[in-house]
């Protein structure tokens, strides 16, 4: 009955203060109901990926001009993180386009092939060194074909028909913000086309994680126009490939739209790994306008259709790459620099990402990382409520005024965040055990504030021992302490006990 839904900026925010006073109650109490246990069994015997992915795209650093020498630069470095679950190492767009000449490369079915000046092995040799480094090769695509391509008629690999016979010749055909591509109307032709793209990236080339760009986003029922058939031809082309030896690759599908609809969610989740909520996220401030409502509403509807764990693939909702760090470059609306939220701003980013479950890819210049970057991309309470370990899972407890508070239960305790959207901080607040599922009015717990401590240190005695100074013992209530603005307040809660 609340679900967020923000149809333009201002209006997610007057959404946001309206709902809160009429319904926390109702959705705090339909939350608790719905949170399922599943069996941890099923869940880790049919995906691909039990947690959301994480790792590194090109993009918010290189944006279309990366090359072999830059990418795997940036691998090496990414390997540095792989004991904190960061292993996907992605290629973003036109790596098949010629940074100077502009012009495509493709073959002699129409298959977009790697720039031979900035990719000069191909992808094979690449793939193999980002494996030979314990990580895995990610490349971008896009909605159906080359213009030039199908203007040649190129064959179809498999069939005995050109891409003429598969393009989409109607207004809905080409990409809507990058017309050289169009789609493919859904036929015979143009599920064998889509089989040999990914025939090739992954069993020639050795990728395992395909994000798939101008097929999702936008406001509509169905997002980007004809998108809807490209998304399935494509999942049903990695269905296919996959063997006993290799399991099915990721797939991800961009871009989102602030206007997102998190209802399409239910759709798109049988057929892909992780789908974007929002447009390109950048080091401004602005998700704290829109991405907390689409998150929680997001994580609602995730829920309610039991896409987290029932289905046949496990999927993730994306808030896009974390600007954290040194990001921006040539061809990018953001000059090379320090990512420019205050550091309040960015634990909050990292945690909203987290708890919200959504992919960690970071967009970060991994040569040039700095201490306080590599503390927020690693924090292992943040990392621990990202992965689902099968006994609940993030959902937003209430959004008051302009605050957001999530939480997540685990076997040793309950996480909870406490935004501030308001971006004036927060101050005596305070949030009642029941509404975060702690316990009771006569229930004392320590709180131990992860972003100050170590909250995976075993609290010694059940008092406020081990973790030293952020360790604090509440009764019936979190007393918030004075939140910095757009920060937030992210503590374990634990060793819980009835006092009378
Ligand atoms: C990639 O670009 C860098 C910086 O311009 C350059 O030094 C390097 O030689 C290039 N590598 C390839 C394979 O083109
Ligand atoms: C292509 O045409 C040849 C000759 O007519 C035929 O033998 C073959 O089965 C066709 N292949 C496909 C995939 O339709
Ligand atoms: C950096 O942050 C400041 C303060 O939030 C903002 O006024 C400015 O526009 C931002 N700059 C960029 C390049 O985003």
């Amino acid at each position: 009955m609340s679900v967020l839904i923000c149809l333009t900026r201002a209006l997610c925010v007057l959404l946001v203060g309206v709902v809160v006073v009429v319904t926390a109650d109702a959705a705090t109490a339909h939350l608790r109901g719905s949170r399922s246990k599943p069996t941890a069994t099923k869940f880790a015997r049919e995906d691909a990926a039990p947690a959301p992915p994480r790792g590194w795209n090109s993009y918010d650093r290189f944006s279309w001009n990366v090359n072999e020498t830059q990418f795997l630069t940036q691998c090496r470095e990414l390997a540095k993180l792989k004991q904190h679950g960061y292993r996907y190492c992605v290629i973003d767009f036109r790596w098949y386009q010629d940074s100077d000449t502009q012009e495509y490369s493709f073959d002699s079915y129409g298959r977009p092939t790697p720039n031979p000046k900035k990719w000069p092995r191909g992808f094979k040799p690449v793939a193999e060194e980002v494996k030979a480094l314990g990580l895995e090769f990610g490349v971008h695509i896009m909605k159906g074909a080359l213009k030039p391509a199908i203007l040649k008629a190129l064959p179809v690999l498999g069939t005995n028909a050109t891409l003429k016979d598969a393009v989409d010749e109607s207004a809905d055909g080409p990409c809507t913000w990058f017309p050289d591509f169009v789609g493919l109307k859904q036929n015979a032709v143009s599920a064998k086309f889509y089989d040999s793209i990914f025939q090739q990236m992954v069993q020639e080339w050795g990728v395992s994680f395909v994000k798939h760009d101008c097929v999702f986003g936008g406001p509509s029922t169905y997002g980007e126009p004809g998108g809807w058939a490209q998304i399935q031809m494509a999942s049903n082309a990695l269905d296919k490939l996959v063997t006993a030896s290799r399991p099915r690759a990721i797939y991800s599908l961009s871009p989102g739209d602030y206007a997102f609809k998190p209802q399409r969610l239910t759709e798109v989740g049988n057929y892909a790994n992780m789908a974007r909520l929002t447009e390109d996220v950048w080091d401004n401030g602005g998700f704290f306008y829109d991405s907390f409502a689409l998150a929680a509403a997001a994580t609602r509807v995730s829920e309610a259709a039991g896409l987290a764990h029932a289905r046949r693939l496990p999927f993730f909702a994306d808030l896009d790459m974390l600007p954290l760090g040194i990001v921006g470059g040539p061809d990018l609306p953001h000059p090379t620099a320090k990512c420019n939220l205050t550091a309040p701003q960015q634990l909050s980013m990292m945690t909203l990402w987290s708890i919200s479950r959504s992919p960690l890819i970071l967009g970060a210049d991994l040569t040039q990382l700095d201490e306080f970057t590599l503390k927020v991309i690693t924090n292992p309470s943040v990392l621990r409520v990202n992965t689902d370990v099968g006994f609940a899972r993030g959902a937003p407890v209430a959004v008051r005024d302009m605050m957001s508070v999530w939480s997540v239960d685990y076997e040793d305790g309950t996480y909870v965040a406490v935004f501030d959207l308001s971006g004036k901080g927060l101050s005596g607040i305070t949030v009642g055990f029941t509404d975060v599922g702690v316990g009771w009015g006569n229930t004392q717990c320590a709180v131990m504030d992860c972003w100050k401590d170590d909250c995976e240190k075993s609290l010694s005695g059940g008092g406020g021992g081990g973790g030293g100074g952020a360790t604090e013992m509440m009764t019936g209530s979190l007393y918030v302490p004075e939140v910095e603005a757009y920060g937030v307040w992210f503590v374990k809660v634990t060793n819980c006990k009835i006092v009378s």
